[in-house]
This record gives C-alpha cells, structure tokens and sequence, in this order.
C-alpha cells in the first residue's frame, strides 16, 4: 500500500445539529420519512435523492451501488433501472432490497428494507417519457452492466439508436423499467455528540408498525 498523507483513522466529526425522539417520529414511517425529505429539500442537501441501495445474488451475496429515488408513495420507493443489468438479475432472483439515504448535511441517515416489485409498465412508460431524449436513447445505447471492449461501442450504439429515432419519439425500451421497495422495516438516525445517536425503528406488524427505539 502506497503511504498517504491523509490520515484516515483520524478523521471524525462530532454531531450535534439535531435530536430525534418517538413524539417527533410519530406513528407512519412514511409520513416521517416525507417530512425529514422535505427538511433535506429545504436544506439544500446535495443529492438528495441518491440513495443505496443493496441486494443479494443468487448465491446470496451483496451487492450495493447508488440508484435515484424516483417516487415515493403510501407503497413505498420507487428507482428506474435496466431490469437486464446485474441488480436486475439479483432482484429476479432474491426479489428483496435494503436503501440507504445519507443527508450529511442535516446529520441523517434512514435505512428502508422490504420486498420488491416491478412497477405497471404504465409507471415506467410515463416516467421514461418524461426523461430528456438524450437518457432516453441511452438506455438503449447501454447494456448495462455487461463487459464491453471499449468505450466506442457505446458510442456507436448511441449513434445507431438516434439515427433509429431521429423521428423523434424514442420509445422506452422493454429491458428499461421500474422498481418499487415496499418497506417493512425504516430506521431514522439522528447524529448526537459523543457518538450516541438516536435510533427510531419501525417494523411493519401486519397493517401497523412496531416502534422501537434501538442503541446507536
Ligand atoms: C449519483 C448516482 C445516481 C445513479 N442513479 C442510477 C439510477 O437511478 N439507475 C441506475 O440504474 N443506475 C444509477 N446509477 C449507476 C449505478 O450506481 C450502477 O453503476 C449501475 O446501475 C449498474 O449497477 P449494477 O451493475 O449493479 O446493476 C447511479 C450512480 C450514481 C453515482
């Protein structure tokens, strides 16, 4: 390993922006989770919509990567990806997913995990057609997650698909659709000095929701 100058073990930062208690957190985790997003919003936090999100193989081992949370409903979250990808496959065959949202800047941190479903093909047409025509021809330029020998194979893929459209309307490929994470369980994290953080979770039970408060 090549020294650095950066000592890692070093950095830390204490957290005293905010606390969290049962009262503030109420009783629906995505009434919560719409308040705290809307809070982040008015923040100004980057990337607000970023969130990880992580799924297992067929031999059940993790994956994580990034992915935008695209809606958010009473059913739960919804990403748009390419359903041929690798995170695609591992949902084909382990339909179950954890997200993680960091909002730095307010000292946050909201794990989600549930099940996962496709969205109606008329979900991921309306929000497909919404996307600038340039994303749209993407995903079709971009099988994702495969090898490829270079980058001029994408490049010439993007060609090939515009020229395909040049009428213009670029209709969304069938490989190209949505995801939704129905949560059964959502863990918000306050950062508090001295690293004892707030903790409330909340486990679906049926059609309601077992609270806890867990140590940080
Ligand atoms: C900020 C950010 C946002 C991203 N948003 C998406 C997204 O919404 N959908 C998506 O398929 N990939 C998105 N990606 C790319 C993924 O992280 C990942 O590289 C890609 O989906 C392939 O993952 P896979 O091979 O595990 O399927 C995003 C990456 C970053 C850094």
């Amino acid at each position: 390993m090549p020294s650095s100058s950066t000592d890692i073990a070093s950095i830390r930062r204490d957290y005293q922006l905010a606390a969290l208690d049962e009262a503030t957190a109420g009783k629906d985790p995505l009434v919560f989770f719409r308040k705290w997003f809307d809070e982040a919003h008015k923040a100004n936090v980057a990337e607000i919509n970023a969130m990880t999100l992580a799924t297992v193989d067929a031999e059940n081992k993790p994956h994580a990567r990034i992915v935008l949370l695209k809606g958010l409903d009473e059913d739960g979250f919804v990403f748009f990806t390419n359903y041929d990808s690798a995170k695609g496959n591992e949902l084909d065959a382990r339909p179950y997913a954890a997200l993680v949202f960091f909002w730095q800047e307010l000292e946050r941190q909201v794990r989600i995990e549930g099940s996962v479903v496709r969205v109606s093909e008329a979900e991921s047409d309306a929000y497909f057609h919404s996307r600038p025509t340039g994303s749209r021809i993407g995903a079709w330029a971009s099988p994702q997650s495969s090898v490829i020998a270079d980058r001029s194979i994408l490049e010439q893929n993007y060609l090939r698909f515009e020229q395909q459209f040049s009428g213009g309307n670029v209709p969304r490929p069938e490989h190209w659709g949505g995801y939704r994470v129905l949560p059964d369980h959502i863990e918000f994290w306050q950062g508090r000095s001295s690293r004892m953080h707030d903790r409330i979770s909340f486990r679906r039970h049926h059609d309601d929701w077992n609270i806890h408060r867990l140590a940080p």
